[in-house]
Protein backbone atom coordinates (compact mmCIF):
# COMPACT_ATOMS: atom_id res chain seq x y z
CA UNK A 1 0.00 0.00 0.00
CA UNK A 2 2.50 2.35 0.70
CA UNK A 3 6.10 1.88 -0.45
CA UNK A 4 9.57 4.15 0.19
CA UNK A 5 12.21 3.28 -2.20
CA UNK A 6 15.41 5.19 -1.35
CA UNK A 7 13.74 8.01 -0.11
CA UNK A 8 15.96 10.58 1.79
CA UNK A 9 15.70 14.27 3.54
CA UNK A 10 18.04 16.67 3.43
CA UNK A 11 17.17 20.51 5.55
CA UNK A 12 19.65 23.21 4.19
CA UNK A 13 19.50 25.51 7.03
CA UNK A 14 21.61 28.90 7.40
CA UNK A 15 23.70 26.48 10.02
CA UNK A 16 24.18 23.86 7.36
CA UNK A 17 22.67 20.86 6.24
CA UNK A 18 20.53 18.41 8.44
CA UNK A 19 20.30 15.01 6.87
CA UNK A 20 17.18 14.21 8.60
CA UNK A 21 15.99 11.08 6.68
CA UNK A 22 18.85 8.95 5.17
CA UNK A 23 18.49 6.72 2.38
CA UNK A 24 15.61 4.61 3.67
CA UNK A 25 12.93 1.84 1.71
CA UNK A 26 10.42 0.75 3.49
CA UNK A 27 6.88 -1.06 2.57
CA UNK A 28 3.77 -0.78 4.57
CA UNK A 29 1.04 -3.30 3.50
CA UNK A 30 -2.93 -2.76 3.36
CA UNK A 31 -4.71 -3.13 6.30
CA UNK A 32 -2.04 -2.84 8.61
CA UNK A 33 -1.35 -0.92 11.59
CA UNK A 34 3.00 -0.25 11.13
CA UNK A 35 4.32 1.70 13.93
CA UNK A 36 7.38 3.85 13.48
CA UNK A 37 9.44 4.35 16.93
CA UNK A 38 12.21 6.76 17.90
CA UNK A 39 13.92 9.47 19.84
CA UNK A 40 12.60 13.05 19.64
CA UNK A 41 14.75 14.60 16.73
CA UNK A 42 15.12 10.70 14.67
CA UNK A 43 13.13 11.41 11.53
CA UNK A 44 10.02 10.50 11.99
CA UNK A 45 8.04 13.21 11.12
CA UNK A 46 9.88 14.25 8.43
CA UNK A 47 9.57 10.22 7.51
CA UNK A 48 5.97 10.58 7.61
CA UNK A 49 5.58 13.91 6.08
CA UNK A 50 7.13 11.78 2.97
CA UNK A 51 4.74 9.84 2.81
CA UNK A 52 1.94 12.31 1.68
CA UNK A 53 4.38 14.45 0.12
CA UNK A 54 4.15 17.54 2.92
CA UNK A 55 8.00 17.47 3.21
CA UNK A 56 9.23 16.59 -0.85
CA UNK A 57 11.57 14.06 -0.24
CA UNK A 58 15.70 15.52 -1.62
CA UNK A 59 15.89 11.65 -3.38
CA UNK A 60 13.70 8.18 -3.97
CA UNK A 61 10.25 7.54 -4.71
CA UNK A 62 7.32 7.49 -2.85
CA UNK A 63 4.29 5.35 -3.57
CA UNK A 64 0.74 5.34 -1.77
CA UNK A 65 -1.72 2.83 -3.58
CA UNK A 66 0.33 1.63 -6.24
CA UNK A 67 0.51 5.53 -7.84
CA UNK A 68 3.91 7.00 -7.28
CA UNK A 69 3.48 10.42 -5.50
CA UNK A 70 7.36 11.88 -6.42
CA UNK A 71 5.98 12.13 -9.98
CA UNK A 72 3.39 13.94 -10.17
CA UNK A 73 2.33 18.04 -10.66
CA UNK A 74 0.68 19.75 -7.81
CA UNK A 75 -2.49 19.43 -9.10
CA UNK A 76 -2.37 15.47 -8.94
CA UNK A 77 -0.41 15.23 -5.37
CA UNK A 78 -3.40 17.22 -4.26
CA UNK A 79 -6.16 14.49 -5.96
CA UNK A 80 -3.84 11.89 -4.57
CA UNK A 81 -3.79 13.67 -1.27
CA UNK A 82 -7.39 12.29 -0.70
CA UNK A 83 -6.41 9.00 0.02
CA UNK A 84 -4.08 10.24 2.87
CA UNK A 85 -5.58 11.12 5.91
CA UNK A 86 -3.66 12.66 8.85
CA UNK A 87 -3.97 13.48 12.49
CA UNK A 88 -1.86 15.17 14.69
CA UNK A 89 -0.15 15.34 18.42
CA UNK A 90 -1.65 19.00 18.40
CA UNK A 91 -5.19 17.86 16.91
CA UNK A 92 -4.29 21.48 14.63
CA UNK A 93 -8.75 21.97 14.52
CA UNK A 94 -9.82 25.11 13.42
CA UNK A 95 -10.67 27.26 16.48
CA UNK A 96 -13.60 29.45 15.25
CA UNK A 97 -15.02 26.40 13.49
CA UNK A 98 -17.64 23.45 15.30
CA UNK A 99 -16.73 20.42 15.95
CA UNK A 100 -19.14 19.50 12.65
CA UNK A 101 -17.60 22.20 10.27
CA UNK A 102 -14.08 21.16 11.53
CA UNK A 103 -15.05 17.71 10.09
CA UNK A 104 -16.18 19.40 7.04
CA UNK A 105 -13.47 21.70 6.34
CA UNK A 106 -11.68 19.18 3.81
CA UNK A 107 -14.86 18.41 1.69
CA UNK A 108 -15.27 22.05 1.42
CA UNK A 109 -11.83 22.19 0.24
CA UNK A 110 -13.25 19.67 -1.83
CA UNK A 111 -16.47 21.43 -3.40
CA UNK A 112 -18.68 18.82 -2.15
CA UNK A 113 -22.54 20.40 -1.80
CA UNK A 114 -24.04 21.11 1.76
CA UNK A 115 -26.17 17.84 1.05
CA UNK A 116 -23.43 15.41 0.49
CA UNK A 117 -21.31 17.27 2.96
CA UNK A 118 -24.04 16.14 5.41
CA UNK A 119 -24.04 12.50 4.00
CA UNK A 120 -20.22 12.30 4.99
CA UNK A 121 -20.15 14.27 8.33
CA UNK A 122 -23.13 12.74 10.70
CA UNK A 123 -22.22 8.80 10.12
CA UNK A 124 -18.49 10.39 11.18
CA UNK A 125 -19.99 11.55 14.20
CA UNK A 126 -21.45 8.31 15.26
CA UNK A 127 -17.79 6.81 14.48
CA UNK A 128 -16.28 8.84 16.56
CA UNK A 129 -18.47 9.29 19.11
CA UNK A 130 -19.14 12.82 18.68
CA UNK A 131 -22.93 13.47 17.70
CA UNK A 132 -24.28 15.28 20.60
CA UNK A 133 -20.82 18.02 20.39
CA UNK A 134 -21.63 18.24 17.11
CA UNK A 135 -21.87 22.41 17.57
CA UNK A 136 -19.02 22.40 20.34
CA UNK A 137 -16.30 24.58 19.49
CA UNK A 138 -12.89 23.22 20.20
CA UNK A 139 -12.22 25.39 23.50
CA UNK A 140 -15.10 23.20 25.17
CA UNK A 141 -13.33 19.37 24.03
CA UNK A 142 -11.16 17.75 25.98
CA UNK A 143 -7.83 16.54 24.41
CA UNK A 144 -9.48 13.06 23.74
CA UNK A 145 -12.49 14.46 22.05
CA UNK A 146 -10.78 17.26 20.20
CA UNK A 147 -8.91 14.05 18.89
CA UNK A 148 -11.80 12.43 17.52
CA UNK A 149 -12.57 15.48 15.59
CA UNK A 150 -9.16 14.97 14.49
CA UNK A 151 -9.78 11.08 13.40
CA UNK A 152 -13.26 12.05 11.73
CA UNK A 153 -11.78 14.74 9.91
CA UNK A 154 -9.52 12.81 8.41
CA UNK A 155 -11.41 9.97 7.18
CA UNK A 156 -13.89 12.43 5.73
CA UNK A 157 -12.30 12.00 2.48
CA UNK A 158 -13.01 8.04 2.47
CA UNK A 159 -8.77 7.94 2.89
CA UNK A 160 -7.14 4.17 2.06
CA UNK A 161 -4.17 5.23 4.52
CA UNK A 162 -4.26 7.17 7.67
CA UNK A 163 -0.90 8.83 9.18
CA UNK A 164 -0.87 9.92 12.78
CA UNK A 165 1.94 11.79 14.19
CA UNK A 166 2.37 11.37 17.90
CA UNK A 167 -1.54 10.94 17.96
CA UNK A 168 -1.31 10.28 21.46
CA UNK A 169 1.28 12.16 22.70
CA UNK A 170 -0.42 14.64 24.15
CA UNK A 171 -3.13 12.49 25.97
CA UNK A 172 -3.19 10.60 29.36
CA UNK A 173 -2.86 6.82 29.62
CA UNK A 174 -6.29 6.65 30.11
CA UNK A 175 -7.62 8.83 26.79
CA UNK A 176 -4.97 7.37 25.25
CA UNK A 177 -6.03 3.99 25.46
CA UNK A 178 -9.42 4.87 24.13
CA UNK A 179 -7.91 6.64 20.90
CA UNK A 180 -6.25 3.48 20.21
CA UNK A 181 -9.03 1.59 20.47
CA UNK A 182 -10.94 3.46 18.08
CA UNK A 183 -8.21 3.69 15.99
CA UNK A 184 -8.19 -0.30 16.04
CA UNK A 185 -11.99 -0.43 15.53
CA UNK A 186 -11.60 1.90 12.73
CA UNK A 187 -8.80 -0.33 10.97
CA UNK A 188 -10.94 -3.82 11.12
CA UNK A 189 -14.01 -1.94 10.09
CA UNK A 190 -12.81 0.10 7.46
CA UNK A 191 -9.90 -1.96 6.23
CA UNK A 192 -7.59 1.03 6.53
CA UNK A 193 -3.87 1.15 6.40
CA UNK A 194 -2.39 3.12 10.00
CA UNK A 195 0.79 4.57 10.17
CA UNK A 196 1.54 5.31 13.70
CA UNK A 197 4.78 7.79 14.32
CA UNK A 198 4.88 7.49 18.12
CA UNK A 199 8.01 7.78 21.00
CA UNK A 200 5.71 5.89 22.87
CA UNK A 201 6.62 1.66 23.33
CA UNK A 202 3.16 1.86 24.77
CA UNK A 203 1.18 2.58 22.05
CA UNK A 204 3.29 0.22 19.87
CA UNK A 205 2.63 -2.94 22.11
CA UNK A 206 -0.55 -1.89 21.98
CA UNK A 207 -1.92 -1.80 18.37
CA UNK A 208 0.90 -2.35 15.76
CA UNK A 209 1.21 -5.04 13.68
CA UNK A 210 4.71 -4.22 12.74
CA UNK A 211 7.85 -1.49 13.81
CA UNK A 212 10.14 -0.02 12.74
CA UNK A 213 12.92 1.35 15.01
CA UNK A 214 14.87 5.11 13.52
CA UNK A 215 17.45 6.59 15.06
CA UNK A 216 19.51 9.77 13.53
CA UNK A 217 17.42 9.34 10.41
CA UNK A 218 18.08 6.10 9.71
CA UNK A 219 15.90 2.55 10.33
CA UNK A 220 17.94 0.18 12.75
CA UNK A 221 15.26 -2.15 13.47
CA UNK A 222 12.09 -3.58 11.79
CA UNK A 223 9.69 -6.36 11.96
CA UNK A 224 6.73 -8.24 13.33
CA UNK A 225 5.63 -6.28 16.69
CA UNK A 226 5.69 -9.52 18.74
CA UNK A 227 8.94 -10.71 17.71
CA UNK A 228 10.73 -6.86 18.01
CA UNK A 229 9.29 -6.65 21.56
CA UNK A 230 10.22 -10.15 22.54
CA UNK A 231 13.81 -10.41 20.82
CA UNK A 232 15.39 -6.58 20.25
CA UNK A 233 18.22 -6.33 18.81
CA UNK A 234 19.48 -2.99 18.97
CA UNK A 235 20.82 -0.66 22.41
CA UNK A 236 17.89 1.66 21.39
CA UNK A 237 15.40 -1.09 20.87
CA UNK A 238 15.93 -2.50 23.84
CA UNK A 239 15.75 0.61 26.08
CA UNK A 240 12.52 0.95 23.85
CA UNK A 241 11.22 -2.16 25.30
CA UNK A 242 12.79 -2.02 28.85
CA UNK A 243 10.16 1.28 29.04
CA UNK A 244 7.38 -0.66 28.91
CA UNK A 245 8.86 -3.72 30.87
CA UNK A 246 8.47 -3.47 34.50
CA UNK A 247 10.40 -5.75 35.55
CA UNK A 248 13.28 -4.67 37.40
CA UNK A 249 16.12 -5.73 40.17
CA UNK A 250 14.30 -5.68 43.66
CA UNK A 251 16.00 -3.23 46.23
CA UNK A 252 17.77 -5.84 47.94
CA UNK A 253 20.14 -5.70 44.34
CA UNK A 254 20.27 -1.89 44.41
CA UNK A 255 23.55 -1.85 46.03
CA UNK A 256 24.89 -5.10 44.44
CA UNK A 257 26.97 -4.97 41.28
CA UNK A 258 25.63 -7.14 38.65
CA UNK A 259 28.93 -8.84 36.79
CA UNK A 260 28.58 -9.43 32.71
CA UNK A 261 30.25 -12.62 33.37
CA UNK A 262 30.32 -15.46 35.81
CA UNK A 263 32.52 -15.08 38.99
CA UNK A 264 33.14 -17.06 42.53
CA UNK A 265 30.06 -18.02 44.12
CA UNK A 266 27.61 -15.75 42.22
CA UNK A 267 24.19 -16.38 41.23
CA UNK A 268 22.80 -15.75 37.94
CA UNK A 269 19.90 -13.08 37.35
CA UNK A 270 17.42 -14.05 34.15
CA UNK A 271 14.58 -13.06 32.92
CA UNK A 272 12.04 -15.54 31.11
CA UNK A 273 9.35 -13.84 28.94
CA UNK A 274 6.82 -16.08 27.04
CA UNK A 275 3.02 -15.86 25.81
CA UNK A 276 0.01 -17.46 27.72
CA UNK A 277 -0.73 -18.34 30.93
CA UNK A 278 1.16 -19.98 32.79
CA UNK A 279 4.10 -21.45 31.17
CA UNK A 280 6.37 -20.38 33.90
CA UNK A 281 5.82 -23.05 36.05
CA UNK A 282 6.88 -26.34 35.03
CA UNK A 283 10.03 -24.81 32.92
CA UNK A 284 11.21 -23.27 36.54
CA UNK A 285 10.72 -26.41 38.71
CA UNK A 286 11.96 -28.39 35.98
CA UNK A 287 15.50 -26.62 35.21
CA UNK A 288 15.62 -27.42 39.27
CA UNK A 289 15.14 -30.94 38.86
CA UNK A 290 17.26 -31.38 35.87
CA UNK A 291 20.35 -28.74 36.22
CA UNK A 292 20.71 -29.37 40.51
CA UNK A 293 20.17 -25.24 40.90
CA UNK A 294 17.96 -23.37 42.83
CA UNK A 295 15.83 -20.74 41.76
CA UNK A 296 13.57 -18.32 43.79
CA UNK A 297 11.34 -15.70 41.83
CA UNK A 298 12.13 -11.83 42.46
CA UNK A 299 9.14 -10.75 40.49
CA UNK A 300 6.90 -11.26 37.55
CA UNK A 301 3.69 -10.01 35.45
CA UNK A 302 1.64 -10.43 32.96
CA UNK A 303 1.14 -7.81 29.95
CA UNK A 304 -0.59 -7.66 26.71
CA UNK A 305 1.27 -7.35 23.65
CA UNK A 306 -1.63 -6.29 21.02
CA UNK A 307 -3.93 -9.51 21.30
CA UNK A 308 -1.60 -11.90 23.21
CA UNK A 309 -1.06 -12.86 26.86
CA UNK A 310 2.98 -11.87 27.26
CA UNK A 311 4.19 -12.73 30.78
CA UNK A 312 7.25 -12.38 32.09
CA UNK A 313 9.23 -13.48 35.07
CA UNK A 314 12.59 -12.44 36.65
CA UNK A 315 14.69 -15.42 38.75
CA UNK A 316 17.78 -15.58 40.27
CA UNK A 317 19.29 -19.13 39.74
CA UNK A 318 22.13 -20.14 42.15
CA UNK A 319 24.62 -23.28 41.88
CA UNK A 320 27.95 -24.26 40.79
CA UNK A 321 29.62 -22.64 37.02
CA UNK A 322 28.68 -25.84 35.54
CA UNK A 323 24.91 -26.40 37.28
CA UNK A 324 24.31 -22.26 35.93
CA UNK A 325 25.60 -23.01 32.40
CA UNK A 326 23.42 -26.55 32.28
CA UNK A 327 20.24 -24.49 33.63
CA UNK A 328 20.78 -21.61 30.96
CA UNK A 329 21.09 -24.68 28.18
CA UNK A 330 18.27 -25.69 29.83
CA UNK A 331 15.62 -22.46 29.95
CA UNK A 332 17.02 -21.68 26.01
CA UNK A 333 15.82 -24.86 25.31
CA UNK A 334 12.24 -24.12 26.39
CA UNK A 335 9.60 -22.18 24.10
CA UNK A 336 10.14 -19.18 25.57
CA UNK A 337 12.55 -16.12 25.37
CA UNK A 338 16.12 -15.85 28.01
CA UNK A 339 17.87 -13.26 28.77
CA UNK A 340 20.64 -13.42 31.63
CA UNK A 341 20.47 -10.22 32.86
CA UNK A 342 24.53 -10.54 35.01
CA UNK A 343 25.51 -12.21 38.39
CA UNK A 344 25.17 -10.91 41.61
CA UNK A 345 26.89 -12.25 44.50
N1 LIG B 1 11.70 22.17 8.52
C1 LIG B 1 12.89 21.83 9.05
N2 LIG B 1 14.00 22.57 8.80
C2 LIG B 1 15.19 22.22 9.31
N3 LIG B 1 15.41 21.15 10.09
C3 LIG B 1 14.35 20.37 10.38
C4 LIG B 1 13.04 20.67 9.88
N4 LIG B 1 12.18 19.72 10.34
C5 LIG B 1 12.93 18.87 11.09
N5 LIG B 1 14.23 19.26 11.11
C6 LIG B 1 15.35 18.56 11.78
O1 LIG B 1 15.38 17.24 11.29
C7 LIG B 1 15.64 16.31 12.31
C8 LIG B 1 14.50 15.31 12.43
O2 LIG B 1 13.34 16.01 12.86
P1 LIG B 1 11.90 15.32 12.96
O3 LIG B 1 11.63 14.58 11.71
O4 LIG B 1 10.94 16.37 13.37
O5 LIG B 1 12.14 14.28 14.15
P2 LIG B 1 11.10 13.60 15.17
O6 LIG B 1 9.73 13.77 14.60
O7 LIG B 1 11.55 12.19 15.26
O8 LIG B 1 11.26 14.31 16.48
C9 LIG B 1 15.87 17.12 13.57
O9 LIG B 1 17.24 17.34 13.71
C10 LIG B 1 15.14 18.42 13.28
O10 LIG B 1 15.70 19.48 14.00
MG1 LIG C 1 8.00 14.61 15.37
Amino acid sequence: MIELRNVEKTYHTASGDIHALKRTSLTIEQGEIFGIIGLSGAGKSTLIRCINMLEQPTAGQVFVDGEELTAMTETQLRKARQNIGMIFQHFNLLASRTVYDNIAFPLEIQGLSKDEIKKRVEPLLDLVQLRERADHYPSQLSGGQKQRVGIARALASNPKVLLCDEATSALDPQTTKSILNLLRDINQRLNLTIVMITHQMEVVKEICDRVAVIEEGSIIEEGNMVEVFTNPQSPTTKDFVKSVNKLELPEAFKDTPVQDKYFEGSSMVVRLSFFGGNADKPVVSGMIRECGVDANILSGNLDQLKDRIYGNLLIVIEGSKDALENAEAYLRAQNLQVEVLGYVK
